[in-house]
């Protein structure tokens, strides 16, 4: 893949390469680097992840956090884990709030937890002017509803609704994360959001181990597979793939204030 995309490089805004995933994440390191993969932001999810991204950091300079608690991974929360959170957030290379949000997928999701939850960490955010990386699935009203007088930035990551929703998200200061499905055969409707938003909005992601693009899908997914969205995209919008690569770099400059150059 490298002489192809040789200029570029890229950023990964979002995933969660964690030891209960990979073997090897020296090796996943290492590719990534190879592919012009310049900084991987981790996300936590609860409190194990969160607390093993701590230490991932410190280890590999390419790496930096979110930190925060997913809406369906809420068993172990308690007031205990809000005060962690906020103790973690003055880090370095803790750049922002996330993985957190709202997921009405399943039907036994307690939807009031998961709103005070997702209420309490926006607070954290707004007090520390630090960005939030959002996951909303079947829940997109509601997202929007809490986000809109929150006065806080961030990104609907692996966004899936309308190019309606995404230039109502993109009115409050949100940008829009674009990863593998966008390669799906079925992603019509993605395919449209990034055709239809200007490229100034948008972030890569791959939100690995999840959704690895075509035609990797029977891997793993890993921030290597960047480039093969940046491509996609570049095609969609009919531009370079350096173009891609150097104003989605800087959209997450511009959004994450305490991930450096
Ligand atoms: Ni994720």
């Amino acid at each position: 893949m490298l002489d192809l995309y040789e200029k570029s490089k890229f950023i990964d805004t979002h995933s969660h390469i964690f030891r209960e995933y990979y073997d090897n994440i020296d090796e996943v390191i290492k590719e990534a680097k190879k592919n012009n993969i310049d900084k991987i932001i981790i996300s936590g999810c609860d409190l194990k992840s969160n607390i093993e991204i701590i230490d991932l950091i410190k280890k590999y300079d390419i790496l930096y956090a979110t930190l925060g608690f997913h809406p369906t991974e809420l068993n172990d929360f308690n007031e205990d884990s809000i005060k962690w959170l906020e103790e973690h957030l003055k880090d370095d290379k803790v750049i922002g709030i996330g993985e957190i949000g709202l997921d009405y997928h399943y039907d036994n999701t307690d939807k009031q937890l998961q709103q005070d939850v997702f209420k309490m960490q926006i607070a954290l955010a707004k007090k520390y002017k630090l960005p939030i990386l959002v996951h909303s699935r079947d829940s997109i009203g509601d997202t929007y509803n809490i986000l809109k007088d929150a006065g806080v930035k961030g990104d609907i990551h692996c966004f899936s609704s309308s190019v309606e929703m995404a230039n109502e998200f993109i009115k409050l200061g949100f940008y829009i994360g674009i990863g593998g499905i966008v390669t799906f055969k079925n992603a019509k409707n993605i395919v449209e959001v990034v055709k239809n938003i200007d490229l100034n909005h948008i972030l890569l992601e791959t939100d690995a181990p999840y959704l690895t693009p075509e035609p990797y899908r029977k891997y793993k997914n890993e921030s290597k597979y960047i480039p093969i969205i940046a491509k996609k995209i570049s095609e969609i919008k009919n531009i370079d793939i350096n173009d891609v690569a150097r104003v989605t770099s800087n959209n997450a400059y511009r959004l994450f204030d305490k991930l450096r150059k």
